[in-house]
């Protein structure tokens, strides 16, 4: 599907920018809830002592976050954790509204000085928010060089998924090619950049692999840490001839536990939405515990040291964003919507754009180069041994280097 340019936003682009959409100036405004939150999470109790000592941690392959880790956040949330602080920080992006398709969407707009900054958007998933990006996007709008005597910068684009924080819920029936559709009239139409380039991850990624396929004149050049397409086993890694790094191997190990032994959430998001929703509506603890719990699981375990950010603020402040906006059932709701996003048979889709991947080796979904290949026109992989799958918290300047080198490869 491509929807063309309307004529008068291409004038608009270049007198004004500025549309035929009614863009709004957004901030964030939720300290008048701070002090509810704290009573609530003042007075949920947890257990005194562990049930069973020892089977609670942040590894995979165990039962469940461990009652010290989560009372550890607890404590942070209440003694130290300070909402205006973080509030402030993230009002320094410049954010916005708009509405597409009769659907609200909010956005953060970042533009850069050089006349020639490349557009990209960055697409985060669940449960994430425009938040995990907030460590680079000051920094992608910054000119580079990598010592070619080329630079690159950006202007970027941070929408919230629909469902997500400050994007209202869609309609029942709508799923992430809506997303992408709307996602791909809000760079050309609303902002007016004719061609633009993507970075994705999580559900995210579903939605810009959706644009990177459907939308082959716009999006020209894109970057994955994950790729809708169910990772392979090992045994079809063996038939494959593909031998494996011991890096690998760990991230291989962590994909097929993740897909073993963690498919509980998704699960119960996919098939009653409702039903964690609502239990969770307004329980700030209980939301923390079944989103620091999917946080640390799919993290580095180094997670919070450098160059890793994405320490208890990092976490508190994600949780904070879902309860305060009520928007935690909104959010699970994408499982349901979608239950065929991971596509089985690798095929290649009609677009020439590069496509840059970079391999995290804690990200829980493992994907090897001869495989990204097959699903796009894959012009570098990138191997980094610290992070996970929130890289633009757990490993910021390895994601940075990564889309910067995304941008070299960009051609209006
Ligand atoms: C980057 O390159 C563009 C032209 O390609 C130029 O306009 C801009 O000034 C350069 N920026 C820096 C900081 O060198
Ligand atoms: C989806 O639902 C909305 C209202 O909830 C309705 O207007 C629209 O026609 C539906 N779309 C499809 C494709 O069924
Ligand atoms: C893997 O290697 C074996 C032995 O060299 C060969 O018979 C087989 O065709 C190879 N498989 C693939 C998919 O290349
Ligand atoms: C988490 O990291 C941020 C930035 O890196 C820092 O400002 C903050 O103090 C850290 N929080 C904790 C609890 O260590
Ligand atoms: C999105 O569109 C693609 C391509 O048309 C299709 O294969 C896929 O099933 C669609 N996904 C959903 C969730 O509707
Ligand atoms: C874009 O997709 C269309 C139809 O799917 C195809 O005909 C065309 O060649 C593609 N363009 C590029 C640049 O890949
Ligand atoms: C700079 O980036 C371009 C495009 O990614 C690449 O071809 C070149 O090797 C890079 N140079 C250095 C010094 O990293």
């Amino acid at each position: 599907m491509f929807f063309p340019l309307k004529w008068w936003s291409l004038v608009l682009a270049v007198t004004s920018a500025s549309s035929a959409f009614d863009v709004k100036p957004f901030r964030i405004d939720l300290g008048a809830k701070i002090p509810r939150l704290n009573s609530v999470v003042k007075n949920t109790r947890l257990p005194a002592k562990d049930l069973y000592p020892g089977v609670g941690s942040d590894k995979i392959s165990d039962k469940g976050i461990s009652l010290e880790s989560l009372r550890g956040l607890r404590t942070d949330w209440l003694e130290n954790f300070d909402w205006e602080t973080q509030q402030a920080e993230l009002n320094r992006l410049n954010h916005y509204t708009v509405v597409i398709d009769s659907q609200t969407v909010h956005f953060v707009h970042q533009k850069s000085r050089d006349p020639d900054a490349v557009p990209v958007i960055l697409l985060h998933g669940w449960p994430g928010s425009f938040h995990e990006f907030s460590p680079i996007v000051e920094s992608l709008t910054q000119s580079w060089t990598n010592g070619t005597g080329k630079n690159v910068s950006f202007n970027v684009v941070v929408p919230s998924l629909p469902g997500f924080v400050f994007s209202p819920a869609p309609p029942a029936n709508w799923t992430v090619n809506d997303t992408a559709r709307i996602f791909n009239t809000l760079m050309t139409e609303v902002l007016g950049y004719p061609t633009y380039a993507l970075h994705a991850t999580d559900w995210g990624s579903v939605i810009g692999y959706s644009l990177y396929s459907s939308f082959n004149t716009t999006v020209r050049a894109a970057h994955f840490v994950m790729i809708p397409f169910l990772p392979p086993s090992g045994e079809q890694l063996a038939a494959d001839n593909i031998t494996l790094s011991d890096d690998q191997n760990v991230a291989l190990e962590r994909s097929i536990d993740w897909l073993t032994l963690n498919g509980g959430y998704n699960t119960e998001q996919s098939t009653k939405p409702n039903d964690i929703g609502l239990a969770m509506y307004d329980s700030p603890v209980g939301q923390l515990t079944w989103i620091a719990a999917m946080i640390k699981l799919a993290s580095d375990p180094r997670a919070g040291t450098p160059p890793s950010v994405l320490n208890n603020t990092a976490i508190l402040t994600s949780v904070s964003l879902y309860y305060l906006t009520d928007s935690f059932l909104s959010s699970v709701w994408i499982y349901a919507q979608n239950t065929n996003a991971f596509n089985t048979v690798y095929e290649k889709p009609p677009t020439n754009a590069p496509l840059v991947f970079s391999f995290f080796k804690y990200n829980p979904g493992f994907w090897p180069k001869e495989y990204v290949a097959k699903v796009g026109n894959l012009v570098s992989y990138k191997v980094h041994d610290f992070g996970g799958h929130f890289a633009g918290l757990d490993n910021p300047p390895a994601l940075l280097e990564d889309i910067r080198e995304m941008g070299f490869y960009f051609k209006a």
